[in-house]
């Protein structure tokens, strides 16, 4: 059993507590090797969790980042948006990597929506019309596939299984849409796209909430994979700016169909600092110097669209927002490293709006114009940690950073990231 895992009970889960790219691949990929199962339950392809070992790196998009362990099984749920192409294409990449079988241990729900070519080019509309008001989409079609599943017309993986079905859904969808934004989606394009995946697809779809409850119910082990982070969810994060799907724990259950007793502990994952891609509110952001030294330090640029991260200091406010929704049991530093060299280093701790304290992140640009930051002051440190692997061998200012945020998060840190490789990493 991993040091790490030993409190936590058998299924767990790891969730975003910022506003993503905190480390989450990696966490994931680090523990895979103790469970059965790594589920995906919500996003689609929007996502890009790094992973390295030994040097070579690996990034995941929609495939879950426990694969790299030849024993797990992934499971892309039903809360999904599926982007069938890429997904193969993911799929593939991975097995020319040298990577065995992944084909053969990926499940994908039947229950999943199909990303279909035509959302990518409505989410590149919307964002064209939006002009200044754009959101900064990853442009991966993520929020037009939610916005089709609610409205209920939505294309589902089990959809494939009826080919005059899928037609006739395709059809009406692309008349619909080219109706509604005056675009020339074409059916004929899109069918062929599904057709030439739909045998390779095939095998690996399944009732995965069934097929779960059963692993569950046998005693094997499974992991829950966070993608995005609760900044960005779609009813707790700073809505509009958010992408489309309940990225928090509610998404777990409503993703795979696993009730909350099956959840049996949750890390949160948050980074030593804050970054934010895309557009929207950010408290600590700093627009100077020193944030364009994190970026460089912590080469903060997306994994899914190679965008400058935007940075700022770490966050209390917004961290304990995440724990308290989330039910964070203990929670995984990440990127301390970037932060040596720095000659001291802030933390949010209150927001303050109109004389009143703010638990979140106020979403109009009025208030956050007016939002009141009060900071704690921590001296930094010189040295480098990548060779870091016990809390004691730490720098005495970056061990009372460490305690500092643990003391405002309210939650054990019980890992601490110091470099992107699979064993960079401090357990407490
Ligand atoms: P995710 O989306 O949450 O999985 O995070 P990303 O993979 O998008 O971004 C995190 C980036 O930081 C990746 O390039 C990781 O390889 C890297 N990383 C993760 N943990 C650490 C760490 O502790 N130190 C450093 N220096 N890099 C890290
Ligand atoms: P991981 O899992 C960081 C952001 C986009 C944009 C907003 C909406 O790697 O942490 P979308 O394409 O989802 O409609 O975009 O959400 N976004 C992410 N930012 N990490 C991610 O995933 C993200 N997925 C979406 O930049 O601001
Ligand atoms: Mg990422």
């Amino acid at each position: 059993m991993h040091k790490l895992l030993t409190a936590l009970g058998a299924n767990v889960a790891i969730i975003g507590a910022q506003w993503g790219d905190e480390g989450k691949g990696k966490l994931v990929d680090a523990v895979s090797g103790n469970f059965d199962f790594v589920c995906r339950f919500s996003g689609g392809a929007n996502a890009g969790h790094t992973i390295v070992v030994d040097g070579t790196q690996f990034v995941f998009h929609l495939l879950p980042s426990g694969l790299l362990h030849k024993n797990t099984v992934g499971v892309v749920g039903n809360g999904t948006v599926v982007d069938l192409p890429d997904l193969l294409k993911e799929i593939t990449d991975l097995e020319k990597s040298g990577l065995a079988n992944v084909s053969d241990r990926v499940k994908i729900s039947l229950r999943a929506q199909i990303l279909m070519e035509y959302h990518k080019k409505i989410d590149q509309e919307l964002e064209r019309r939006k002009g200044d008001q754009k959101i900064g989409t990853t442009g991966r079609g993520i929020g037009p596939a939610y916005a089709d599943k609610v409205s209920r017309i939505g294309i589902r993986c089990e959809d494939l299984l009826d080919r005059d079905l899928l037609r006739e859904k395709i059809e009406n969808n692309c008349t619909f849409h080219n109706k509604l934004l005056g675009l020339n989606l074409d059916p004929e394009k899109e069918i062929e796209a599904l057709e030439a995946v739909r045998e390779q697809v095939k095998p690996m779809l399944c009732d995965t909430r069934k097929f779960l409850h059963d692993q569950i119910a046998a005693g094997k082990k499974v992991l829950f994979e966070g993608a995005q982070a609760h900044q960005l969810d779609i009813d707790h994060g700073t809505y509009p700016f958010v992408t489309s799907s309940p990225v928090s724990i509610g998404g777990v259950c409503t993703g795979l169909g696993v009730p909350p007793k099956n959840i049996n502990g949750v890390i949160g994952i948050a980074k030593a600092y804050c970054t934010r891609v895309g557009a929207g509110p950010f408290p600590s952001e700093l627009e100077n110097e020193t944030g364009e030294l994190i970026r460089k330090n912590g080469h903060e640029f997306g994994a899914t669209t190679g965008r400058p991260r935007r940075c700022g200091w770490f966050d209390a406010v917004v961290t304990r927002n995440s724990i308290e929704t989330a039910g964070v049991d203990t929670v995984n530093l990440t990127k301390l490293d970037v932060l040596s060299g720095m000659p001291e280093l802030k933390v949010v701790t209150k927001y303050t709006l109109d004389g009143q304290e703010l638990f979140t992140v106020p979403t109009t640009r009025k208030a956050n114009q007016k939002l009141e930051l009060e900071f704690e002051t921590f001296p930094g440190w010189e040295e480098d940690l990548s060779g870091v692997r016990k809390f004691e061998d730490l720098p005495e200012n970056a061990k009372n950073y460490v305690l500092g945020l643990e003391r405002l998060c309210g939650v054990p840190i019980r890992a601490i990231g110091v470099g992107p490789d699979r064993n960079d990493l401090i357990f407490r």
